[in-house]
């Protein structure tokens, strides 16, 4: 039995995400909330042959509150998403504050589901769960976790590009960390599973490495106006949804990067801490997951001089973006 909720579901992620949850046979129920639209999208999803009953909600009625009982697994991609010349931040005004009221919905009726926060900016918005379930004495770190999912999805498919063949997109794995926006995305592309062409320039791998920070620059321009990556988003939220229910399954040695607050793992966490030579309460690492949520955090390992670089270029403004976040929850009280 696993009831997944998305909150957030009419949306330009919200409804593919839906879409590949129904297709698991191993979610049995399927809650969809917005504050619109999803009953038609609800029925829509409803008529597929796969063992999740769909039901979807609105505000009314305690909508959230229905959704949300008995749920284990809860994926936020609700708000607003960027336009061109819109930094992740520049959504904080409007997302911190769905973010801030639907963990608290979350706090108050499933306190021990695994929350996977979408809405961007996760920098900001995984702390911002973090802080309401602290308030609400329910604070478990194990079990929240900012997707960074699409960063390593795209590692995957420009690294194979490189490569010139995209038929090794699906194997290619990069270990993507440190957040996610900008500068804060660090690919560890000296561990790729597939190492670069030998005699790789210096300017082609700053390039590449520039990519996947600003990938989603790239489908922002693409889509002119009308939002961000949607359907690659849904694709990698869904391939990190399904991480966490083979793990809840008993799958072992299941490993993602992923944003969790460092005390998921103390020992991890604190050694994580003095590889990066830092303080910080929150950071995108690999991450080995279990039934609980996070087994424990890994070492970065063996990374090159240029990598150390990247991950101190990273932190200013992931401690920004964290204080950010943990702020806006201390002054809503
Ligand atoms: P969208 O506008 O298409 O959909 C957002 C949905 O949220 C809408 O259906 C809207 O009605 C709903 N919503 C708004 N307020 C709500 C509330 N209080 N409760 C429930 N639902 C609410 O946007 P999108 O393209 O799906 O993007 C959603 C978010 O995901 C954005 O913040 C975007 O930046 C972020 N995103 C994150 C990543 C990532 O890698 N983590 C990737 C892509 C997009
Ligand atoms: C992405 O990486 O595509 C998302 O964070 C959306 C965005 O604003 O770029």
């Amino acid at each position: 039995m696993v009831k997944a909720v998305v909150l957030g579901a009419a949306g330009g992620i919200g409804q593919p995400l839906s879409l590949l949850l129904k297709t698991n046979p191993l979610i049995t129920e399927l809650s969809l909330y917005d504050i619109v639209n999803t009953p038609g999208v609800a029925a829509d999803l409803s008529h597929i042959a796969t063992p999740a009953k769909v039901v979807g909600y609105l505000p009314p009625d305690d909508g959230l509150k229905k959704a949300l009982t008995g749920a284990e697994l809860v994926v936020i991609p609700a708000g607003v998403p960027r336009k061109p010349g819109m930094t992740r931040d520049d959504l904080f005004k409007i997302n911190a504050g769905i973010v801030r009221d639907l963990a608290t919905g979350i706090a108050t009726t499933a306190p021990k589901a695994f929350v996977l926060v979408i809405s961007n900016p996760v920098n900001s918005t995984v702390p911002i769960v973090a802080e309401v379930f602290k308030q609400k004495g329910v604070f478990d770190p194990k079990k929240i976790f900012g997707v960074t999912t699409l960063d390593v999805v795209r590692a995957s498919t420009f690294v194979s590009e490189v490569l010139g063949d995209l038929s090794l997109a699906p194997k290619v794995v990069v270990p993507v960390v440190g957040g996610h926006s900008g500068v804060t995305i660090v690919p560890l592309l000296s561990q790729s599973s597939h190492p670069l062409p030998s005699g790789f320039a210096k300017e082609e791998l700053d390039k590449l490495i520039n990519r996947i920070q600003f990938g989603g620059d790239e489908v922002v321009k693409a889509k002119d106006g009308a939002g961000s990556a949607t359907l690659s988003m849904a694709y990698a939220g869904y391939e990190f949804a399904n991480k966490i229910i083979r793990a809840v399954k008993g799958e072992k040695g299941i490993i993602a990067p992923t944003f969790v607050n460092l005390a998921a793992d103390k020992e991890g966490g604190e050694a994580l801490k003095k590889e990066i030579g830092s303080d910080l309460d929150y950071f995108s690492a690999p991450v080995e997951l279990g039934p609980e949520g996070v087994v424990s955090i890994k070492s970065l390992g063996k990374i090159t001089d240029a990598e150390t670089a990247l991950v101190k270029a990273a932190i200013p403004e992931l401690k920004t973006n964290v204080e950010k976040g943990v702020s806006f929850v201390g002054a809503s009280k």
